[in-house]
């Protein structure tokens, strides 16, 4: 394995400030603002009269109360990057959570067929004992991973300004993760909703502007009912929320949608429907898994329920009070510092031409498994909300590993494209076939494939006191709880693009 120099304080690469010196990225398309399902969604048509809202303004949105006397967004260089830590050595002497690291070795077949070797640590690297991440991460997604894993790789593999990526950025962990440690987030997903999520909370709008949107909004001007939904919502509730889906559209078509009209999209999409008071809906599943009207209809009868009104301004509210916790004046700062170079696709990871070749220095990613995910299915709501065909959304669902292996080779060759030479790939591979199928082993192949090389393998055991003895090489069946990441390195004598 390359060698890496030891980095000089880790205190340093905690810091989240941005050195415009490091900035070296800027795709011309985007230098504005990330683009959106808003822009991509410009064709969609809605008619309602003229809302007397604000359009798109400079920054008044974001006058968050806290911020007003503030100095402005340091733009000074600041000290040049350091050198990056050996890794694996950290890894190695890990202690922080009092176990001890387990070193294995990862096997997997050669280009010539002969077994390479692969370091490989276990211990309990990122827990949920760790302090809280940041509010603004608190938005579901189906098969999200925690902060702390990002987190972990971004402030040992990278300085601030410097391009973090991430190539199926579901709500967007990574992205987030990346811009709050002062890093220029950029991310990709063939969801769009994947963008939708997750572009308001790189800089987020100001409590007092969501408050004085939400009033100025009609809540009872929709033309349009889907009565089917009367499953779900109150008829009062089901007014106010298309009605609300009514204003976007337009807003969306007039091309004036705003960043608090972002915000609210957010959370109203993130409020559709669950299991409390806290969403719009009655009792159901969790807003990531919409069941169908027919299932509804069977949960509110098991349930004895009917769906109660409620109040959508409040709820949006109140969920943007419990986001926006965090946000103190230090955090808007950076997240001001780096939000407008994001780049945010909707689009294959495979084929991303927006994004120049080697601008990327670490990859923080995890794609989809070998498990069966029906788009559609749970994302019909939230597609009604937004005006989206959910069948038109291709998912890359493979169910043979082989397939799997092809679709990801071709994935990492696009990263191999993007990355720097020595920039990083944290590829996180998730338990499937209850353990039996070890994706880090068939990942390593696909990289290899595309001239990357793997560094060492990464498992995060959060109950590794219980399953200890069953870690070996050939017995990771129980670790249940465990994320497992490749690491690869794109080499620096890299071939031409
Ligand atoms: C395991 S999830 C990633 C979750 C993400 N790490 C997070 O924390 O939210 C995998 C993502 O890959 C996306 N996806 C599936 N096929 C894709 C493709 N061909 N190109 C880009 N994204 C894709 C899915 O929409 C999903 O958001």
């Amino acid at each position: 394995m390359p060698s890496v120099p030891k980095r000089a304080s880790k205190r340093v690469h905690s810091d989240p400030s941005t050195p415009e010196l490091l900035l070296d990225y800027a795709p011309a398309r985007q230098a504005a603002r990330p683009r959106s399902l808003a822009d991509e969604q410009g064709g969609l048509k809605l008619s309602i009269g003229p809302q007397a809202v604000p359009a798109r303004s400079s920054h008044p949105s974001r006058d968050h109360s806290v911020e007003r006397d503030l100095p402005p967004p340091p733009l000074a260089p600041l000290a040049p990057p350091l050198p990056l830590p050996a890794l694996a050595d950290e890894l190695a002497s890990f202690r922080e959570f009092g176990q001890a690291t387990r070193k294995l070795v990862t096997t997997f077949p050669g280009a010539d067929g002969q077994p390479r070797e692969v370091p490989t640590f276990v211990n309990e690297f990122w827990t949920a004992r760790q302090r809280q991440a940041s509010s603004l991460q608190e938005i579901s997604y189906r098969a999200c991973f925690k902060p702390q894993l990002p987190r972990f790789f971004i402030e040992r593999l990278t300085q601030p300004g410097e391009v973090v990526y991430d190539p199926f950025m579901g709500r967007g962990t990574t992205v987030l993760e990346a811009a709050l440690l002062g890093r220029v987030p950029c991310g990709c997903d063939i969801n769009p909703l994947s963008v939708v999520l997750t572009r308001p909370r790189l800089q987020p709008p100001s409590l007092a502007a969501v408050a004085q949107r939400l009033g100025q909004i009609d809540f009872a001007s929709s033309n349009e009912f889907p009565g089917e939904l009367l499953v779900f919502f109150h008829a009062d509730t089901l007014r106010a929320i298309a009605s609300l889906k009514q204003y976007l559209l337009a807003r969306r078509a007039a091309k004036s949608l705003d960043d608090v009209d972002d915000w609210i999209c957010l959370l109203a999409l993130n409020r559709l429907t669950g299991h409390s008071s806290g969403f719009f809906s009655v009792y159901t599943l969790p807003p990531n898994q919409a069941v169908s009207v027919k299932s509804q209809r069977k949960i509110n009868a098991d349930r004895n329920q009917t769906p109660p009104p409620r109040d959508v301004r409040a709820i949006i509210l109140k969920k943007t009070r419990i986001l926006l916790r965090d946000c103190d004046p230090a955090t808007l700062r950076v997240l001001a510092n780096v939000a407008p170079k994001a780049v945010l696709l909707t689009e294959p990871a495979a084929h991303t031409p927006e994004l120049p070749a080697r601008s990327v220095s670490l990859v923080v990613t995890s794609p989809p498994f070998l498990n069966v995910v029906d788009y559609a299915t749970d994302n019909w709501l939230r597609c009604w909300f937004l005006g989206l065909d959910a069948k038109s959304v291709k998912l890359t669902v493979p169910r043979k590993l082989d397939a799997w292996q092809a679709a990801m080779t071709e994935v990492f060759r696009e990263l191999h494209r993007v990355l720097k030479p020595g920039g990083y790939i944290a590829f996180e591979v998730g338990e499937v076939h209850a353990g039996k199928t070890k994706l880090e082993e068939a990942v390593l192949p696909c990289g290899v494939a595309v001239g990357l090389e793997p560094e060492l393998v990464l498992i995060n055991d959060q109950e590794f006191t219980k399953t200890a003895n069953c870690w070996g090489v050939d017995n990771m069946a129980k670790g249940t709880n465990t994320n497992r990441i490749v690491l690869f390195r794109r080499p620096k004598d890299a071939r031409q693009d």
